[in-house]
This record gives C-alpha cells, sequence and structure tokens, in this order.
C-alpha cells in the first residue's frame, strides 16, 4: 500500500501545473503524479494551434477575448468563469514562459496567430508543435522538485470512497469522500490502492470513444467515468467538439492527424471537391467561424454531394512562411502525396474535445470532498456548448493554479483514512480473450459515429441507446453490477 499526501491522475498541462504550483509552495508534502501510458503522451503533446490569451494590449483586451468565448460557447457558457479564465490566463502563459517553454517570436515580439471565432490574433505558439514543446517543458520543470514523483503505467482503476467501506452511496449522498484511488500497475499486473489525502484528476478527454478522432489513444473518459461510477457530478456531456479539419488519409491508423484551425488562421480556404469556397453560405467570418459552425457545414456538404472529404486549399500562402510556421502539417501532407502549395488538402471533421465533463467550481472543486478535477476532464463552464480554439490548454494552467491554491489552504486539515480494504475482485470476470474488449470498444466507436455524431436527431439517438452493447452496459452499471465496479 502506498500513501501520498496528494495524488494526481494524469499529467498533461492541468496535472503538471498543479503538481509544480503546489511544490513550489510545499516542499514537505509528498506529490503522487501518475500515468496510465507512458509519461508525455497525452492530447497536450499533441496541441498544434497554441495558448489563447490577451498579449498585445494595442489592439487586443480582454473584453473581446471574453465575447468570443461566450460567442463560440452558443449561449451557454458560465459568464464569470469566461471572465476568470480569460482574465487570469496571460499570467499563467507568463509563468509558463518562466518555466522554459518557448514561443514563436517575429522581431522579438511574440508571433500571435489567429483562429475560428477569435477577432484577434492571439494564440502564442511554438511552430505546429505548440504542445509538444508545452508538455516537454513541463516535465523538466516537474522533475526539478524531489517532492514530484513521476509514474508511468499506472493505471487509475477507481475511485476510493466510503462505498469500499462497506457505506451505502447514492447520487444523492451529500459527503460522499474520496480516500485515493485504486490502480493497477502494468508492470505487476496487480492491483494495489494509493492512499491520498487529496486526489486531483488530470485525465483529459474522451475522444477515442469515436471512429474518427484526432485524440491520441490514452483519450479514453477514464476520469469522468470514475466521478460517474463514484456517485459524482457530470455535466454537459453531450457536448462533444468535431474540429472541421482532420487530415483525409483512409490509410492512416487511429489517431487521425489534425490539420491546424491557425492554417485557416494564415488564410487557407474551404472548398469543395470541385474548387468552390461555400462557408460564406453558413457564416459571414466564413472558414473561420467557430468550429461547430464549420464542422456542420462540412458536414452538409458532403452529406449533400456525397463527398467523403472537403478540401483547403493554401496553394496562395507564402511557401517559406507556411513550412516555418506548420512544418509537421506540412511534412505530413508530402507523406501522402499531397504538396500543399500545389494540390488543396483533403479534410474530414473529426471528433477532439469534450466541452463536458465532471461537475467543478471556480477552484475546481468537484461534488465529492477532497476530490479536484482540472482541464478536458471537466465542465466548468468556460466551453459551454462549444470551445474557442486554444482555450484549453489556457483553462488547464488556470484550473492547475486555481486548484493549488485551495489545496494549500486546506491540506492541513484533511487526514488520510484508515481502514480501506484491498481491491476485491469478486464478481468481476477476467476475459481470457483480449478480443472480446477490443471488439466491444470498435462497436461502442461505430454507433458513436453513426448514431451521436456531429447532427443528431431522435431516430439516431434512440438506435443508439436501444443497442445491445449499450443496453447490456446500462444494465450491468446499475443492478447486477461487481461490488467495487458499480
Ligand atoms: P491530457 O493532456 O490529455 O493528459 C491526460 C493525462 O491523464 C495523461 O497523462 C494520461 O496518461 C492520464 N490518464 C488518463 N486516464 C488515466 C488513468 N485511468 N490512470 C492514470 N492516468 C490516466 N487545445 C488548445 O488549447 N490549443 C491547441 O492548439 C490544441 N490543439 C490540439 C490538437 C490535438 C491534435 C488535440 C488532440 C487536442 C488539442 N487541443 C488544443 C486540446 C488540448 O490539447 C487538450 O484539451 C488538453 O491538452 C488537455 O490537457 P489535460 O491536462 O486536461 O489532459
Ligand atoms: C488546432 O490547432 O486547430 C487545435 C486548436 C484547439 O483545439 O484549440
Amino acid at each position: 500500500m502506498q500513501k501520498t499526501d496528494i495524488l494526481v491522475i494524469g499529467a498533461g498541462v492541468a496535472g503538471l501545473t498543479f503538481a509544480i504550483k503546489m511544490a513550489e509552495k510545499r516542499s514537505d508534502l509528498r506529490i503522487t503524479v501518475i500515468t496510465k501510458s507512458k509519461l508525455g503522451e497525452t492530447n497536450t503533446k499533441y496541441a498544434q494551434g497554441g495558448v489563447a490569451a490577451v498579449w498585445n494590449h494595442d489592439v487586443d483586451n480582454y473584453q473581446k477575448h471574453i465575447e468570443d468565448t461566450l460567442d463560440a460557447g452558443d449561449g451557454l457558457c458560465n459568464r464569470a468563469i469566461v471572465e476568470m479564465v480569460v482574465k487570469e490566463g496571460p499570467e499563467m502563459v507568463k509563468e509558463l514562459i518562466s518555466w522554459g517553454t518557448k514561443f514563436d517570436k517575429h522581431d522579438g515580439k511574440y508571433d500571435l496567430g489567429r483562429e475560428g471565432g477569435h477577432s484577434e490574433n492571439r494564440i502564442l505558439h511554438y511552430k505546429d508543435l505548440t504542445g509538444w514543446e508545452i508538455q516537454r517543458a513541463l516535465l523538466a520543470r516537474a522533475q526539478e522538485y524531489s517532492n514530484i514523483h513521476l509514474y508511468e503505467e499506472i493505471y487509475a482503476i477507481d475511485l476510493i470512497t466510503q462505498h469500499h467501506l462497506g457505506y451505502s452511496v447514492t447520487r444523492v449522498t451529500p459527503d460522499i469522500t474520496v480516500y485515493g484511488a485504486y490502480i493497477l500497475d502494468k508492470s505487476k499486473d496487480e492491483i494495489d490502492k494509493i492512499l491520498a489525502r487529496v486526489t486531483i484528476l488530470a485525465t483529459g478527454g474522451a475522444g477515442q470513444v469515436y471512429r474518427n478522432t484526432t485524440n491520441p489513444t490514452i483519450a479514453t473518459g477514464d476520469g469522468m467515468a470514475m466521478v460517474y461510477r463514484a456517485k459524482g457530478r457530470l455535466e454537459n456531456m453531450e457536448f462533444v467538439q468535431f474540429h472541421p479539419t482532420a487530415l483525409f488519409n483512409p490509410g492512416r491508423e487511429n489517431p487521425d492527424f489534425l490539420v491546424s484551425e491557425a492554417v485557416r488562421g494564415e488564410g487557407g480556404i474551404l472548398k469543395t471537391r470541385d474548387g468552390k469556397e461555400f462557408m460564406q453560405k453558413y457564416d459571414d467570418r466564413r472558414s473561420l467561424a467557430p468550429r461547430d459552425i464549420v464542422a456542420r457545414a462540412i458536414d452538409n456538404e458532403m452529406k449533400i454531394r456525397g463527398d467523403d472529404y472537403v478540401l483547403l486549399d493554401c496553394r496562395h500562402l507564402d511557401k517559406d512562411a507556411f513550412i516555418a510556421h506548420f512544418p509537421t502539417i506540412y511534412n505530413e501532407c508530402l507523406s501522402i502525396g499531397i504538396d500543399p502549395m500545389v494540390k488543396m488538402i483533403p479534410v474530414v471533421p473529426a471528433c477532439h474535445y469534450m466541452c463536458g465533463g465532471i461537475k467543478v467550481d471556480e477552484f475546481g472543486r468537484t461534488s465529492i470532498l477532497n476530490l479536484f478535477a482540472a482541464g478536458e476532464c471537466t465542465c466548468s463552464g468556460l466551453h459551454g456548448a462549444n470551445r474557442l480554439a486554444s482555450n484549453s490548454l489556457l483553462e488547464g494552467l488556470v484550473y492547475g493554479d486555481r486548484i493549488a491554491k485551495v489545496v494549500l489552504n486546506e491540506i492541513d486539515m484533511v487526514p488520510f483514512k484508515e481502514g480501506i480494504p484491498n481491491w476485491n475482485a469478486e464478481g468481476t470476470t477476467e476475459p481470457k480473450e483480449m478480443v472480446l474488449i477490443t471488439q466491444s470498444w470498435k462497436e461502442l466507436k461505430e454507433i458513436m459515429s453513426s448514431y451521436v455524431g456531429i447532427v443528431r436527431n431522435n431516430v439516431r439517438l434512440k438506435r443508439a441507446l436501444e443497442h445491445p452493447l449499450l443496453t447490456s452496459k446500462r444494465a450491468g452499471s446499475e443492478e447486477g453490477s461487481p461490488r467495487f465496479i458499480a
């Protein structure tokens, strides 16, 4: 059995920002950060476009960023949260820079990019590898603190609550409390427990429930599922964001390769396969409208024309500038025989981001005591029905910092819980054939992609709900469930 003052599940932008901010102030606390895959294999690593922050005050201001965020969120954002994140964001970006993150500069000033839904250029970026650079810098910084312990290949299975002590816990139990987590140590193939005074979920998104997604394979919504099973609150799970422009490449293995929205910010124009612009029919901002509008427009064009993709025309852009800003995208296109300076890039929408998630307040508190959450696994109120481009990294930074402030105040009053039982596998089955799981996963992806996609209707949703795979899972989760997995 392991004991740690603080257990952080997830080492992307949200989890590592929290750990660093906490370690800066309390070198006496043991901070354990676990990741289910290799350290650094996160959604954060794949971020391309950049981080949105009001930077050039000559032309930009908080009000503009706030209005852009509210507009993209389609009336469903929480204004107070939007104001808070937008105003606190730039300071956190400055900290990120002070921790060693590099962003591109032009004539000595940060080169600010533009993406869909933004009324100004305010995206700090490192080529088209912003997430890779942030992940690198955060990991390096975290490793400088001797009280941050980073572990890879440790898979959180379930949150430990009173339920595991034999108490009945339901969705209306008012004081559900977390005492740590059961974890699968992949090197030993054993389920162990980590006891913690405070637990932080920073487990990222769930794009892998769809067939086509820009998310890496770690994005399976584990944090959301753990909170759901522990009878905590989730919100807005129906708001799944589809990125308009994943590279159309049927030969590529999961995940899909993203063609950053920043390419449209630099002047790339969406066209149908016969070379005609179409976004003017849908929004005055054309190819730079917010993501949900562009993704629906592409979906509609593909459906009425019977096409598998649309095209992104970059042929008129400056070649040297394009290669300097988008080297990874340029090379990926070349690898499938498309020189973006000569041919238009075939693109298609793909699942990209979960706007909903674990319900948190302005300090990252969940509905479960001593459990906090930050980043893509949460629903903070920032994104509403549709996230504004490049606001996700910003949210992870701001919430990582805010949670650290609260935990600093509270942790000394939180004791460890004694008497936690070992994992009880009674009632569970051990699949002898992995293929049964991979097949279920494939089926789930098909159901979600066919019936719960970009545009939904009652007939399709009903079909999904009535699918045998989902009806059997629902029955399993309510009644016939094993004791410690319910
Ligand atoms: P992640 O970075 O996804 O980290 C999740 C962590 O949780 C990982 O360490 C993982 O191992 C761990 N984990 C998960 N489940 C478990 C478990 N059961 N046990 C143990 N560990 C677990 N956003 C922007 O703002 N700007 C962009 O330019 C941008 N571009 C993007 C491009 C792509 C291709 C993608 C996929 C996303 C992009 N996003 C962008 C979104 C953004 O990258 C993510 O929303 C954000 O990085 C999420 O950070 P996070 O810390 O919440 O989670
Ligand atoms: C992109 O680069 O298009 C992704 C930006 C984001 O998800 O915010």
